[in-house]
Protein backbone atom coordinates (compact mmCIF):
# COMPACT_ATOMS: atom_id res chain seq x y z
CA UNK A 1 0.00 0.00 0.00
CA UNK A 2 1.42 3.34 -1.01
CA UNK A 3 -0.17 6.77 -0.87
CA UNK A 4 2.47 8.52 -2.76
CA UNK A 5 1.27 11.11 -5.46
CA UNK A 6 1.81 9.71 -9.33
CA UNK A 7 5.24 11.29 -10.87
CA UNK A 8 4.82 12.92 -14.20
CA UNK A 9 7.55 13.82 -15.84
CA UNK A 10 8.17 17.03 -18.39
CA UNK A 11 10.93 16.61 -21.01
CA UNK A 12 11.00 20.12 -22.46
CA UNK A 13 10.32 22.85 -20.03
CA UNK A 14 9.69 25.39 -23.18
CA UNK A 15 6.32 27.12 -23.98
CA UNK A 16 4.54 23.68 -23.75
CA UNK A 17 6.06 22.01 -20.79
CA UNK A 18 5.92 24.96 -18.50
CA UNK A 19 1.73 25.21 -19.27
CA UNK A 20 1.86 21.23 -19.01
CA UNK A 21 3.16 22.22 -15.32
CA UNK A 22 0.72 24.96 -14.50
CA UNK A 23 -2.40 22.54 -15.55
CA UNK A 24 -1.44 19.21 -14.11
CA UNK A 25 -0.78 21.03 -10.89
CA UNK A 26 -4.06 22.71 -10.76
CA UNK A 27 -5.66 19.58 -11.75
CA UNK A 28 -3.90 17.82 -8.55
CA UNK A 29 -2.57 14.83 -11.35
CA UNK A 30 0.57 14.61 -9.26
CA UNK A 31 4.51 15.75 -8.54
CA UNK A 32 5.68 16.98 -11.56
CA UNK A 33 9.36 17.50 -12.57
CA UNK A 34 10.25 19.43 -15.62
CA UNK A 35 13.40 18.45 -17.69
CA UNK A 36 15.49 20.50 -20.00
CA UNK A 37 19.40 20.31 -21.18
CA UNK A 38 21.78 21.23 -18.71
CA UNK A 39 21.87 25.00 -20.75
CA UNK A 40 18.23 25.08 -20.00
CA UNK A 41 18.38 24.05 -16.64
CA UNK A 42 17.80 27.37 -15.02
CA UNK A 43 14.29 27.69 -16.93
CA UNK A 44 13.13 24.46 -15.97
CA UNK A 45 14.30 25.30 -12.73
CA UNK A 46 12.79 28.59 -12.48
CA UNK A 47 9.31 27.56 -13.98
CA UNK A 48 8.84 24.67 -11.26
CA UNK A 49 9.93 27.43 -8.87
CA UNK A 50 7.36 30.18 -10.06
CA UNK A 51 4.56 27.46 -9.76
CA UNK A 52 5.44 26.52 -6.45
CA UNK A 53 4.87 29.48 -5.34
CA UNK A 54 1.60 29.56 -6.46
CA UNK A 55 0.54 26.91 -4.62
CA UNK A 56 -0.99 29.12 -1.16
CA UNK A 57 -2.68 30.98 -4.01
CA UNK A 58 -4.49 27.92 -6.12
CA UNK A 59 -4.34 25.43 -2.85
CA UNK A 60 -2.90 22.24 -3.60
CA UNK A 61 0.25 20.47 -2.51
CA UNK A 62 1.86 19.21 -5.46
CA UNK A 63 5.62 19.47 -6.07
CA UNK A 64 6.92 20.96 -8.60
CA UNK A 65 10.72 20.48 -9.67
CA UNK A 66 13.10 21.64 -12.19
CA UNK A 67 16.67 19.56 -13.28
CA UNK A 68 18.53 18.65 -16.59
CA UNK A 69 18.77 15.11 -14.70
CA UNK A 70 17.42 12.27 -15.84
CA UNK A 71 17.94 10.47 -12.27
CA UNK A 72 15.05 13.08 -10.73
CA UNK A 73 12.51 11.74 -13.10
CA UNK A 74 13.64 8.19 -12.74
CA UNK A 75 10.31 5.66 -12.10
CA UNK A 76 7.82 8.61 -13.36
CA UNK A 77 4.12 7.04 -14.51
CA UNK A 78 3.36 9.73 -16.70
CA UNK A 79 6.11 11.35 -19.37
CA UNK A 80 5.38 13.82 -21.83
CA UNK A 81 7.44 14.62 -24.01
CA UNK A 82 8.00 18.29 -25.93
CA UNK A 83 11.91 18.21 -26.43
CA UNK A 84 12.45 19.52 -29.58
CA UNK A 85 12.26 22.70 -31.73
CA UNK A 86 8.99 24.53 -32.81
CA UNK A 87 8.14 25.74 -36.21
CA UNK A 88 8.50 29.26 -37.57
CA UNK A 89 6.36 30.78 -39.84
CA UNK A 90 6.43 29.05 -43.39
CA UNK A 91 7.71 26.00 -42.13
CA UNK A 92 5.74 22.69 -41.79
CA UNK A 93 5.81 20.42 -39.04
CA UNK A 94 7.64 17.99 -41.35
CA UNK A 95 10.43 20.67 -41.87
CA UNK A 96 11.52 19.63 -37.80
CA UNK A 97 11.86 15.53 -38.70
CA UNK A 98 15.63 15.60 -38.69
CA UNK A 99 16.55 18.37 -35.89
CA UNK A 100 13.71 16.90 -33.65
CA UNK A 101 14.63 13.28 -34.47
CA UNK A 102 17.94 13.50 -33.06
CA UNK A 103 16.49 14.92 -29.49
CA UNK A 104 13.84 12.13 -29.83
CA UNK A 105 16.57 9.38 -29.83
CA UNK A 106 18.34 10.99 -26.76
CA UNK A 107 15.44 11.58 -24.91
CA UNK A 108 14.29 7.94 -25.46
CA UNK A 109 17.49 6.54 -24.90
CA UNK A 110 16.99 8.41 -21.38
CA UNK A 111 13.20 7.12 -20.52
CA UNK A 112 14.36 3.71 -21.68
CA UNK A 113 16.79 3.32 -18.74
CA UNK A 114 15.05 5.71 -16.20
CA UNK A 115 11.23 5.12 -16.62
CA UNK A 116 10.80 1.83 -18.31
CA UNK A 117 6.74 1.57 -16.79
CA UNK A 118 6.16 5.00 -17.73
CA UNK A 119 2.82 6.01 -20.11
CA UNK A 120 4.41 8.67 -22.79
CA UNK A 121 2.92 10.77 -24.42
CA UNK A 122 4.86 12.55 -27.32
CA UNK A 123 3.83 16.02 -28.32
CA UNK A 124 7.63 16.87 -30.85
CA UNK A 125 6.27 17.36 -34.05
CA UNK A 126 6.28 15.82 -36.86
CA UNK A 127 4.25 13.98 -34.68
CA UNK A 128 3.25 10.73 -36.57
CA UNK A 129 7.09 10.16 -37.05
CA UNK A 130 7.77 11.32 -33.33
CA UNK A 131 6.08 8.47 -31.76
CA UNK A 132 7.28 6.24 -34.09
CA UNK A 133 10.51 6.82 -33.33
CA UNK A 134 10.28 6.81 -29.18
CA UNK A 135 8.93 3.81 -29.42
CA UNK A 136 11.15 2.11 -31.58
CA UNK A 137 14.18 3.39 -29.56
CA UNK A 138 12.67 2.29 -25.99
CA UNK A 139 10.94 -0.92 -26.87
CA UNK A 140 8.57 0.28 -24.71
CA UNK A 141 5.26 -1.75 -25.51
CA UNK A 142 3.25 -0.18 -28.26
CA UNK A 143 0.05 0.93 -26.05
CA UNK A 144 2.40 2.77 -23.64
CA UNK A 145 3.47 4.81 -26.00
CA UNK A 146 1.35 7.43 -27.55
CA UNK A 147 1.00 10.81 -29.24
CA UNK A 148 -0.78 14.19 -28.59
CA UNK A 149 -2.69 15.65 -31.78
CA UNK A 150 -6.24 14.21 -32.28
CA UNK A 151 -7.35 15.74 -29.24
CA UNK A 152 -6.04 18.85 -29.94
CA UNK A 153 -7.43 18.79 -33.85
CA UNK A 154 -10.52 17.94 -32.69
CA UNK A 155 -10.72 20.54 -29.57
CA UNK A 156 -9.82 23.33 -32.68
CA UNK A 157 -12.52 22.22 -35.27
CA UNK A 158 -15.39 21.48 -31.87
CA UNK A 159 -14.26 25.66 -31.40
CA UNK A 160 -14.68 26.68 -34.80
CA UNK A 161 -18.31 24.77 -35.39
CA UNK A 162 -19.29 25.96 -31.42
CA UNK A 163 -18.22 29.35 -32.92
CA UNK A 164 -20.22 29.11 -36.27
CA UNK A 165 -23.38 28.04 -34.38
CA UNK A 166 -22.85 29.85 -31.11
CA UNK A 167 -23.42 27.25 -29.03
CA UNK A 168 -21.76 25.91 -26.08
CA UNK A 169 -18.29 23.88 -27.49
CA UNK A 170 -18.97 21.32 -24.91
CA UNK A 171 -22.14 20.93 -26.91
CA UNK A 172 -20.43 19.65 -29.85
CA UNK A 173 -18.74 16.61 -30.31
CA UNK A 174 -16.46 15.63 -33.87
CA UNK A 175 -13.33 13.67 -34.33
CA UNK A 176 -9.92 14.54 -36.13
CA UNK A 177 -8.51 11.89 -37.49
CA UNK A 178 -5.42 10.44 -39.14
CA UNK A 179 -1.68 12.34 -39.70
CA UNK A 180 -0.86 15.26 -37.68
CA UNK A 181 -0.64 17.49 -40.92
CA UNK A 182 -2.56 19.13 -43.55
CA UNK A 183 -3.73 15.63 -44.73
CA UNK A 184 -5.57 15.21 -41.42
CA UNK A 185 -9.38 14.24 -41.09
CA UNK A 186 -11.93 16.40 -39.75
CA UNK A 187 -15.13 13.43 -39.44
CA UNK A 188 -18.19 15.15 -40.42
CA UNK A 189 -20.25 12.48 -40.58
CA UNK A 190 -20.33 11.33 -36.92
CA UNK A 191 -20.19 15.22 -35.80
CA UNK A 192 -23.20 16.61 -33.78
CA UNK A 193 -24.38 19.27 -31.68
CA UNK A 194 -26.28 17.33 -28.44
CA UNK A 195 -27.02 14.89 -31.38
CA UNK A 196 -28.16 16.80 -33.90
CA UNK A 197 -26.12 15.84 -37.01
CA UNK A 198 -23.87 18.88 -38.32
CA UNK A 199 -24.59 18.67 -41.72
CA UNK A 200 -27.82 19.60 -41.17
CA UNK A 201 -26.85 22.73 -38.96
CA UNK A 202 -24.55 24.26 -41.12
CA UNK A 203 -24.12 24.43 -44.67
CA UNK A 204 -21.75 22.72 -47.28
CA UNK A 205 -19.48 25.88 -48.26
CA UNK A 206 -19.10 26.65 -44.21
CA UNK A 207 -18.33 23.85 -43.29
CA UNK A 208 -15.46 23.13 -45.91
CA UNK A 209 -14.58 26.16 -45.08
CA UNK A 210 -14.16 25.01 -41.33
CA UNK A 211 -12.49 21.62 -42.58
CA UNK A 212 -9.86 24.06 -44.11
CA UNK A 213 -9.36 26.44 -41.16
CA UNK A 214 -8.93 23.12 -38.71
CA UNK A 215 -6.57 21.60 -41.22
CA UNK A 216 -4.31 25.01 -41.39
CA UNK A 217 -5.12 25.66 -37.48
CA UNK A 218 -1.37 25.53 -35.89
CA UNK A 219 -0.38 27.45 -38.99
CA UNK A 220 -2.51 30.32 -38.19
CA UNK A 221 -1.30 30.46 -34.67
CA UNK A 222 2.25 30.17 -35.77
CA UNK A 223 1.69 32.90 -38.35
CA UNK A 224 0.53 35.14 -35.18
CA UNK A 225 2.73 34.70 -32.74
CA UNK A 226 5.77 34.43 -35.11
CA UNK A 227 8.39 33.35 -32.74
CA UNK A 228 6.86 29.54 -31.99
CA UNK A 229 3.79 27.19 -32.44
CA UNK A 230 0.82 27.09 -29.99
CA UNK A 231 1.32 25.92 -26.34
CA UNK A 232 -1.67 26.68 -24.17
CA UNK A 233 -4.33 23.88 -26.21
CA UNK A 234 -1.63 21.33 -27.31
CA UNK A 235 -0.54 21.64 -22.77
CA UNK A 236 -4.17 21.30 -22.56
CA UNK A 237 -4.75 18.47 -24.74
CA UNK A 238 -1.99 16.24 -23.56
CA UNK A 239 -3.05 17.11 -19.61
CA UNK A 240 -6.27 15.47 -20.90
CA UNK A 241 -4.88 12.44 -21.58
CA UNK A 242 -2.44 11.98 -18.84
CA UNK A 243 -5.71 12.86 -17.02
CA UNK A 244 -7.52 9.94 -17.97
CA UNK A 245 -4.55 7.36 -17.62
CA UNK A 246 -3.86 8.39 -14.39
CA UNK A 247 -7.83 7.99 -13.23
CA UNK A 248 -8.17 5.16 -15.28
CA UNK A 249 -11.29 7.14 -16.73
CA UNK A 250 -10.66 5.01 -19.95
CA UNK A 251 -12.95 8.35 -21.88
CA UNK A 252 -12.73 8.05 -25.55
CA UNK A 253 -9.90 10.62 -26.92
CA UNK A 254 -8.57 10.53 -30.67
CA UNK A 255 -4.63 9.83 -30.54
CA UNK A 256 -1.60 8.90 -32.61
CA UNK A 257 -1.41 5.09 -31.45
CA UNK A 258 -0.13 2.04 -32.68
CA UNK A 259 -2.38 0.07 -35.59
CA UNK A 260 -2.34 -3.35 -36.40
CA UNK A 261 -5.28 -3.85 -38.70
CA UNK A 262 -7.64 -1.14 -37.69
CA UNK A 263 -8.49 0.75 -40.83
CA UNK A 264 -6.69 -1.62 -42.56
CA UNK A 265 -3.86 -0.11 -41.79
CA UNK A 266 -0.99 -1.88 -39.59
CA UNK A 267 3.07 -0.84 -38.15
CA UNK A 268 2.98 2.65 -37.51
CA UNK A 269 1.39 5.72 -35.24
CA UNK A 270 -1.27 7.27 -36.57
CA UNK A 271 -4.31 9.42 -35.29
CA UNK A 272 -7.61 7.24 -34.07
CA UNK A 273 -10.11 7.10 -31.54
CA UNK A 274 -8.63 5.23 -29.00
CA UNK A 275 -9.86 4.72 -25.43
CA UNK A 276 -7.36 6.17 -22.41
CA UNK A 277 -7.33 4.33 -19.14
CA UNK A 278 -4.78 2.85 -16.42
CA UNK A 279 -3.72 0.36 -19.37
CA UNK A 280 -2.76 2.91 -21.67
CA UNK A 281 -4.01 2.92 -24.78
CA UNK A 282 -6.51 0.05 -23.91
CA UNK A 283 -8.43 -0.02 -27.20
CA UNK A 284 -8.23 1.23 -30.53
CA UNK A 285 -11.76 1.94 -31.73
CA UNK A 286 -13.13 2.00 -35.46
CA UNK A 287 -15.93 4.41 -36.09
CA UNK A 288 -17.83 4.36 -39.00
CA UNK A 289 -16.45 7.16 -42.03
CA UNK A 290 -18.18 8.25 -45.19
CA UNK A 291 -16.51 6.73 -48.26
CA UNK A 292 -14.76 10.25 -49.01
CA UNK A 293 -13.33 10.09 -45.06
CA UNK A 294 -12.23 6.67 -45.60
CA UNK A 295 -10.66 7.91 -48.79
CA UNK A 296 -8.88 10.26 -47.31
CA UNK A 297 -7.62 8.42 -44.24
CA UNK A 298 -5.74 6.58 -46.60
CA UNK A 299 -4.17 9.06 -48.12
CA UNK A 300 -3.21 10.58 -45.16
CA UNK A 301 -1.71 7.07 -43.71
CA UNK A 302 0.82 7.24 -47.02
CA UNK A 303 1.77 10.82 -46.41
CA UNK A 304 2.66 9.24 -43.06
CA UNK A 305 4.09 5.90 -44.35
CA UNK A 306 6.45 8.01 -46.08
CA UNK A 307 7.73 10.14 -43.38
CA UNK A 308 8.09 7.26 -41.04
CA UNK A 309 10.22 5.23 -43.56
CA UNK A 310 12.37 8.30 -44.67
CA UNK A 311 13.97 8.04 -40.77
CA UNK A 312 16.88 6.52 -39.73
CA UNK A 313 16.53 5.53 -36.06
N1 LIG B 1 16.22 17.09 -23.92
C1 LIG B 1 15.34 17.80 -23.20
N2 LIG B 1 14.83 18.97 -23.62
C2 LIG B 1 15.24 19.44 -24.81
C3 LIG B 1 16.16 18.73 -25.62
C4 LIG B 1 16.65 17.50 -25.14
N3 LIG B 1 17.51 16.76 -25.83
N4 LIG B 1 16.37 19.46 -26.76
C5 LIG B 1 15.61 20.56 -26.66
N5 LIG B 1 14.93 20.56 -25.48
C6 LIG B 1 14.04 21.58 -24.94
C7 LIG B 1 14.45 23.01 -25.30
O1 LIG B 1 15.56 23.45 -24.52
C8 LIG B 1 13.16 23.78 -25.01
O2 LIG B 1 13.12 24.28 -23.68
O3 LIG B 1 12.73 21.47 -25.46
C9 LIG B 1 12.07 22.70 -25.17
C10 LIG B 1 11.10 23.01 -26.30
O4 LIG B 1 10.38 24.12 -25.92
P1 LIG B 1 9.95 25.28 -26.95
O5 LIG B 1 11.09 25.60 -27.84
O6 LIG B 1 9.33 26.37 -26.16
O7 LIG B 1 8.85 24.53 -27.88
P2 LIG B 1 7.31 24.23 -27.55
O8 LIG B 1 6.47 25.32 -28.08
O9 LIG B 1 7.16 23.82 -26.14
O10 LIG B 1 7.09 22.99 -28.54
C11 LIG B 1 7.83 21.80 -28.40
O11 LIG B 1 6.08 20.50 -29.43
O12 LIG B 1 4.21 21.14 -30.63
C12 LIG B 1 5.50 20.67 -30.71
O13 LIG B 1 6.28 21.53 -32.82
C13 LIG B 1 6.40 21.65 -31.41
O14 LIG B 1 8.24 20.15 -31.67
C14 LIG B 1 7.75 21.25 -30.91
C15 LIG B 1 7.47 20.80 -29.48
Amino acid sequence: MTNKRPKIALIGAGQIGGVMALLAAQKELGDIVLLDIPQAEGVAKGKALDIQESRPIDGYDAEITGTSDYADVAGADVVIVTAGVPRKPGMSRDDLVEINLRIIRDVAGNLKTHCPDAFVIVITNPLDAMVYAMQQVTGFPTHKVCGMAGVLDSARLRYFLADALDVSTSNVQAMVLGGHGDSMVPLLSTANVGGVPITTLIDEDRLDAIVARTRKAGGEIVGLLKTGSAFFSPAAAAIRMAESYLKDEKTLLPAAAWLDGEYDLRGFYFGAPTIIGAGGIEKVVEVPLSDTEREALHASAGAVQTLVEGIQL
